[in-house]
């Protein structure tokens, strides 16, 4: 693996760099040119990576939070919005809340996302539409044994900003009205759709074999990082950013969009994936012809 990969033409393209991102946000992106990053660094629960070593203190761990997310504020734009997924586990649910407290000085934060993994809703509760014949439990979950913890089904993407007053496109990511009698009730709900709030349900692709299909511990659904650049605005996205690339899922979505990625990521192997996956958006748009969607 090269340190320097360009995947993609001149309609949309992905830049993966193979280095500490870090350094590589220092050295190679100039300050304030970076619309919208999603991102998930490592959660220091102790997940095995190829490469990082997710076992550091705690201490040391935000200390060094403090030093990414500093970098990551000179190359965002002042209207720009980083997307900061981090979860935890059962036994130590403090860390997303020990990283957004670690931060509190440097950026605002301007929305509390929650990814769910897994949820079940009784058919009684659905009420009057009707429309599930079935009480429903969809997703996926870790299950754990334990009389003390409940299965962790959800995840935080904090939505940080420089001043707290970005603005969203709320309902590109919208959802329809239930009841459509709001629709002709609300001043605002002229298109069917209202804002979808800040659970979003978004579950794993079902896969039949980890190693060959999701080859990494620790990764998102391209969907959460499509949703957070949906929000922020596809016509104010011009260049999407992910420190902490894994397998590749930012760039797939940003690419997957029409909007060109920066990337990086330390692992050759994880890179590896990343750029056969954008390579194959790339291919795919070519042959149906590219273009913003
Ligand atoms: C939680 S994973 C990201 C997964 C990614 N969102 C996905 O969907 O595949 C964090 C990644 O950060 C990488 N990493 C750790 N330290 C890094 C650093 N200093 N610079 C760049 N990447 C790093 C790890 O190798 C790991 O793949």
């Amino acid at each position: 693996m090269r340190k320097k990969t360009v995947i993609g033409g001149d309609h949309v393209r992905a830049t993966f760099y193979c280095e500490d991102c870090i350094a590589g946000m220092r050295r190679r992106l100039e300050p304030g040119s970076i619309d919208v990053i999603v991102t998930s660094p490592p959660y220091n629960l102790g997940t095995r990576y190829s490469t990082y070593d997710d076992t550091i203190s705690r201490q040391d761990y935000l200390d060094w939070t403090r030093q990414w997310i500093e970098a990551a504020k000179g190359v965002l734009a002042d209207d720009g919005s980083l997307f900061l997924n981090i979860g935890a586990k059962p036994s130590d649910p403090w860390v997303p809340l020990e990283v957004v407290s670690a931060i509190r000085d440097l950026l605002k934060l301007q929305n509390v996302i929650h990814w769910i993994k897994s949820i079940h809703i009784p058919q009684a509760d659905v009420g009057r539409y009707g429309i599930l014949s079935d009480d429903l439990t969809v997703g996926h979950y870790k299950p754990i044994n334990s009389p003390r913890y409940l299965n962790d089904c959800h995840e935080y993407v904090f939505h940080i900003t420089k001043h707290g007053n970005v603005k969203l496109d709320r309902l590109a990511i919208g959802v329809p009205y239930q009841d459509k009698s709001n629709i002709s009730r609300w001043k605002r709900a002229g298109d069917g759709l209202h804002c979808r709030g800040n659970t979003w349900f978004i579950p794993y692709e079902t896969i039949k074999n980890r190693t060959k299909e999701r080859p990494h511990p620790a990764s998102f659904p391209p969907a959460l990082a499509e949703m957070c650049i949906r929000l922020h605005g596809l016509d104010r996205t011009k260049l999407v950013l992910d420190p902490f690339l894994g397998i590749g899922n930012t760039a797939v979505s940003a690419l997957g969009l029409g909007i060109p990625a920066v990337v990086f990521e330390i692992d050759r192997e994880y890179l590896s994936e990343a750029t056969a996956r954008a390579k194959a958006v790339v291919e795919a748009q070519e042959g149906r012809g590219s273009g913003r969607k």
